[in-house]
């Protein structure tokens, strides 16, 4: 049967991929609604203080794209085991917001998903402890997926973290700062969409060199994630972000388009000088943002997020063709998209 124009265009808009098979859309719009529904009933407390720092972020919204990604490789297998499913997609997305709970922290931001950040309408402490319980009900949902699953998600949430630190600590004396750069976002992003494809075809029962290469592409596609999500720091507006623009640079966090401006000898070199330490005047960042919109940095950024998404596409040609297999395409694609 097939729906009005409107119709599909609503399913779009739930799933937020160009994918034109109705029948995938309809069974990942109906699977997210599932994951929705999960994930307000986990994070639901008796405690007034836990539920409202809880579901704070959950109701502010976001991209859902891990769950999407889980419920998206969850069509390369035969079994549908839909249930397993769904907890595999909420959990990923729980570990997910965690660490977005712990990041804002660290990163002391002041906005996230388009509402004030938890540690901003609240507090730090309530932000990390929040941040933990997120944590624990994850790993109490994985607990039915079985020992593998919950290995992998521990070991995941280990990389994650450790490249969070990496980042924390900066590159060490005679590390290439790009290499470093492209370590930590593998590690802090590309581990856990790696993960969200690997669940989706493990608890579809698909084959293992199916899983693999999901998993693969879920790292590519993660790392080319982070990278768009960086350009995206200096190149869209706040209102676009969800999030305060230039954050990055008021934490004095060193991203590949600034790295990338730094190592040209023909770059401004006042912004050589801005990009000495973190900024804490606003005005600066404005200068900072402008001078790096003009550079050269911006654009080989660009340059090696289209390589990673091209890379990321090769890694699909093992899968079968479907259109599943054309919606992750297209992912590849948007992220280079919304860079421009
Ligand atoms: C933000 O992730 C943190 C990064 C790894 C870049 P998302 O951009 O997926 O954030 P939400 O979930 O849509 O808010
Ligand atoms: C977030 O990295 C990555 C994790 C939460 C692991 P960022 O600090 O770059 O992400 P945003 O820009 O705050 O979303
Ligand atoms: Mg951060
Ligand atoms: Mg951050």
């Amino acid at each position: 049967m097939s729906v009005q124009g409107g119709a599909i265009e609503d399913l779009r808009a739930t799933v937020g991929l160009q994918i034109d098979d109705e029948q995938l859309l309809r069974k990942l719009a109906g699977g997210l609604n599932a994951v929705e529904e999960l994930l307000r009933e986990t994070v639901r407390s008796d405690v007034k203080a836990v539920n409202d720092a809880a579901s704070h972020l959950v109701e502010a919204g976001g991209k859902r794209f891990r769950p999407m990604f889980t419920l998206l490789s969850a069509q390369f297998g035969e079994k549908e085991n839909e249930d397993h499913v769904i907890i595999a997609a909420a959990a990923v997305e729980l570990v997910h917001l965690a660490t977005l709970y712990h990041d804002d922290v660290m990163d002391e931001a002041t906005m996230r998903r388009g509402a004030e950040s938890v540690n901003a309408r609240w507090d730090n402490t309530i932000a990390i402890l929040t941040g933990d319980f997120l944590f624990a009900h994850s790993s109490r949902l994985v607990a039915d997926l079985g020992t593998d699953a919950a290995r992998i998600i521990a070991e995941t949430f280990g990389e994650l973290v450790t490249g969070q630190m990496r980042e924390t600590v900066g590159p060490s004396d005679g590390e290439d700062p790009v290499e470093h750069y492209l370590t930590v976002i593998a590690q802090k992003t590309g581990s856990l969409i790696a993960t969200a494809g690997r669940f989706g075809g493990m608890m579809s029962g698909a084959p293992d060199d199916y899983i693999d290469s999901l998993r693969r592409f879920g790292d590519i596609i993660g790392t080319a994630f982070q990278i768009s999500d960086d350009i995206l720091d200096i190149a869209s507006e706040s209102d676009e972000l969800g999030k305060a623009q230039g954050t990055d640079l008021r934490e004095g966090v060193r991203t590949l388009p600034m790295l990338y401006a730094l190592a040209d000898p023909a770059t401004d070199l006042r912004l050589v000088e801005l990009l000495a330490g973190p900024i804490s005047d606003d005005a600066q960042v404005t200068e900072a943002l402008d001078l790096l919109r003009a550079s050269a940095g911006l654009d080989r950024a660009r340059a090696t997020l289209s390589d990673y998404a091209q890379r990321a596409r090769a890694e699909l040609a093992s899968l079968p063709a479907s259109p599943a297999r054309d919606a992750c395409e297209s992912v590849a694609d948007y992220l280079v998209a919304r860079t421009h």
